[in-house]
């Protein structure tokens, strides 16, 4: 019996800035964005969305006809937790009115730990093939304004309905990790901004990838060539794209042809130059972008996927892409979302940045902006106020 996604759903926020502006305003060749790191846009969260927001907005799709009671466990991987105790997941399972019988936890290892939620959930389902998991991923990626990381950031959330029996793909038992104490990239809890080594950490990235990759090899016995497609982490798009050079180069001598590096990658790319950095989000995007940009049937095809989280974690695993899976993928709705996004000038971009509740007991309403099906409304006593939205992200 195969399990895995049955459904998969992102929500982004309905803001984004233009690198090209942001190039001009810190004196910067726009060229260096566009090609140097592969990017166009990114995704700005307003101060009314966060991480719960997100990823309720991107469930709501993800579980729409399902029956709630199905729904056993929610697990929420993100490296942008909004409380040091309370799940966020505990939040959204309030927000989506999922009944009480349902397990919730948040998980962390950077970028990575979406993976890893969906590995440990993958065993569970093979037990109960009548239960489903909603794996959601949401992250808002902030460096500091002005520093070489501010252009690859960005935000998004990913909702992954888990199943027996998925009707998008299935995960292949077989997988390849790797985990070493590096410090590439961290955030203390006392910091909003990651502390980042950058080009250290794309250095890190591809030796992760090697040895992930070889677990992989030495577990499934497979070959590169038995995977059709790849999706990687895209901090960036040439990230991805290294990455995929390096894999290859790894297991053939000769340098990867332009046009089959654009086969085996371009699809899964779409939507990341468009919406930046989403963290632990960005390998199912890939897979989103993969599966509802790729013209030809993918039926029944291998697909190699890599996670990377800095710190580091990594692993390489497999999908096979479920027949008819075309039927159920989100590609209407995404375009929609994407195109209804509203670009913002530099000066609205550094307010939506700096903008910051204050941390004492009184009541503080965040401002009201363009949000997806719920809003983040502001804190009372400490805690955490939400709402849900009249309308639809798409709609709004
Ligand atoms: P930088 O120092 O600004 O850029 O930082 P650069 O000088 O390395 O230039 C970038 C590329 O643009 C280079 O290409 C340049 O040649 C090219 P490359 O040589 O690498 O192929 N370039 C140009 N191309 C065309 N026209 C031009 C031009 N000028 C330069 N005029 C860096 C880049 C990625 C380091 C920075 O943005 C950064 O620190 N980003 C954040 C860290 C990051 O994304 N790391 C990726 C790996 S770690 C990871 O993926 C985990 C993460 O998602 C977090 C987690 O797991 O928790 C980050």
């Amino acid at each position: 019996m195969g399990v895995g996604i049955d459904a998969l759903h992102f929500y982004t926020p309905r803001y984004m800035l233009d690198l090209r502006l942001l190039a001009r305003e810190r004196a910067v060749d726009p060229q260096k964005y566009l090609t140097g790191l592969g990017q166009e846009w990114m995704s700005i969260a307003p101060p009314d969305e966060d991480i719960v927001t997100m990823a309720a907005t991107a469930a709501t799709d993800a579980i729409r006809g399902v029956d709630p009671h199905s729904i056993a466990m929610v697990l929420f991987a993100t490296e942008s937790a909004v409380d040091h105790s309370k799940a966020a997941g505990v939040w959204v399972h309030h927000l989506l009115e999922l009944p009480r019988t349902c397990r919730v936890v948040e998980v962390k290892q950077a970028c990575y730990s979406g993976v890893c939620a969906l590995q440990l959930a993958l065993p569970y389902i093979r037990q109960h093939p009548d239960k489903k998991v909603l794996l959601l991923t949401s992250d808002i990626a902030r460096y500091g304004l002005n520093t070489p990381g501010e252009p690859t950031q960005g935000a998004a959330a990913c909702a992954a309905l888990l199943s027996a029996s998925p009707r998008l793909v299935a995960i292949e038992p077989e997988a390849g990790y790797y985990t070493d104490h590096v410090m590439d990239f961290w955030r203390p809890t006392y910091l909003q901004e990651a502390i980042v080594d950058g080009k250290y950490s794309t250095r890190i990235y591809l030796t992760a990838l090697g040895e992930a990759w070889a677990h992989y090899q030495m577990e499934s016995k497979r070959a590169l060539s038995d995977h059709a497609r790849f999706c990687y982490h895209t901090p960036f798009a040439r990230m991805a794209q290294k990455a995929h050079e390096r894999l290859v180069s790894i297991n053939d001598s000769a340098p990867i042809a332009p046009e089959t590096l654009a086969r085996h990658i371009n699809a899964s790319l779409v939507y990341g130059k468009k919406l930046g950095n989403s963290y632990t989000a960005s390998l199912f995007i890939s897979l989103a972008s993969l599966l509802e940009q790729t013209e030809e049937d993918l039926s029944s095809c291998r697909i190699g996927l890599f996670s990377y989280g800095s710190g580091c974690v990594a692993e390489y695993f497999s999908a096979l892409v479920q027949p008819g899976y075309r039927r159920h993928l989100a590609t209407d709705a995404h375009a929609l979302l994407l195109s209804s996004r509203r670009p913002l000038s530099i000066g609205d971009y550094e307010q939506f940045y700096q903008y910051a509740l204050p941390q004492d007991e009184g009541r503080h309403a965040t401002p009201r902006h363009r949000t997806g099906a719920f809003r983040f409304q502001g804190v009372e006593a400490h805690e955490r106020l939400y709402e849900r939205c009249p309308l639809s992200p798409a709609h709004a």
